[in-house]
């Protein structure tokens, strides 16, 4: 781990960003226990601060933030954060449990990147839990910035990683009883029945989310990103989604601040959404309206299909300003910082 020198942070703590008298009413208690950011002023806070989609965001921080608080780099704690949903087989939607392809394939994809514009990323990858330290790794040790399915596991074993069965017995239970009718329809996890658009019965829970997506700066300032996922439930063998796509899954501009999705990546593909969201930010909108915006350009694309299916953005500016904005309501972000430990719904157009 890289940790930075004193002098630095002395630094960094003269440039404490001013406290805004609306911080203390940012965050509003709702019934389900999470809380909603407002719209035009994003509370403001001191660095480092670490972001992630979902509610299970909020123990991959916690183990981000050991690094970001011990002075750590960005990248390193990105990495170490999303490894902990990428071990977790409850979790099927992201590393060991992922849900398969259509052919019963657990097929991972993942990018990182760091505050100089390095970036690696795997695709369809197999048999790796960690599919973010093989995408750190195609970073650091190749000329190259994506391996893809046979050369990305070869790459791996190359450099000791252990070959593992990623398919658990739940994920295999719910892959059969899908193959029962085989019904493709290429939408995202919010399409399985246990997401129901009038009665969600757990927004953010298994029927409505997918792909972690961590965004941190750190004492430096600098700022790193990290998204993995197993993708599409049931997808086609070789289906890529956004999640390793540089610019569409995730982004960094060290100048500007860093964006990531979740949700149905074709969509995201289409808009290259992240870069997106970080132009918008240069231009000088906040983060949740550049996610606002993103979003925007999805519904103009197809309001009727945007209807049906779900994606979130979430963004970190470089004054450690956050925000987010989805299809549905839903989408949820977790935070922390110094200040704070929450979960905030992102706002939604549906
Ligand atoms: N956003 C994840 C995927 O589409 O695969």
């Amino acid at each position: 781990m890289l940790n930075y020198p004193k002098s630095f942070l002395i630094m960094s703590s003269r440039r404490k960003f001013l406290q805004s008298s609306v911080l203390g009413s940012a965050a509003i208690v709702t019934d389900k226990n999470v809380l909603t950011t407002p719209a035009l002023v994003p509370p403001v806070f001191d660095q480092p601060i670490v972001v992630s989609t979902w509610d299970f965001g909020k123990t991959a921080n916690a183990e981000a933030w050991k690094i970001l608080s011990a002075n750590g780099r960005a990248l390193d704690a990105v990495e170490a954060g999303v490894k902990v949903p990428e071990a977790d087989p409850t979790n099927q939607t992201i590393g060991l449990g992922g849900l398969p392809d259509r052919d019963g394939h657990v097929t991972l994809d993942a990018c990182i990147m760091d505050e100089f514009y390095n970036c690696g990323s795997v695709m369809a990858l197999e048999h790796i839990v960690h599919a973010i330290s093989v995408a750190r790794l195609v970073m650091e040790k190749t000329p190259h910035i994506v391996l893809a399915g046979d050369g990305a596991l070869q790459f791996a074993l190359a450099n000791g990683f252990k070959k593992e069965n990623l398919l658990t017995p739940a994920s295999e239970k719910a892959w059969k009883e899908w193959l029962k009718t085989s019904k493709y329809e290429p939408m995202m996890n919010i399409e399985n029945k246990l997401f129901d658009k009038e009665h969600d019965p757990m927004p953010g829970g298994p029927g409505n989310h997918d792909t972690i997506g961590m965004l941190a700066m750190d004492a430096r300032g600098n700022l790193s990103g990290a998204c993995t996922t197993s993708g599409m439930a049931f997808k086609m063998h070789g289906r890529v989604g956004d999640s390793p796509i540089i610019g569409a899954g995730l982004y960094v501009d060290n100048e500007i601040g860093a964006a990531t999705s979740s949700g149905v990546g074709e969509e995201v593909i289409r808009i290259v959404g992240s870069h997106l969201v970080v132009e918008l930010m240069r231009r000088g909108y906040t983060p949740e309206k550049a996610c606002k915006e993103a979003v925007e350009r999805i519904v103009k694309r197809g309001p009727e299909k945007s209807e049906k299916i779900q994606v979130g953005f979430v963004a970190l500016n470089k004054k450690g300003q956050f925000g987010a904005y989805a299809l549905q309501k839903g989408f949820t972000i977790s935070v922390k910082s110094a200040k704070e430990e929450k979960i905030y719904a992102a706002k939604s157009i549906y």
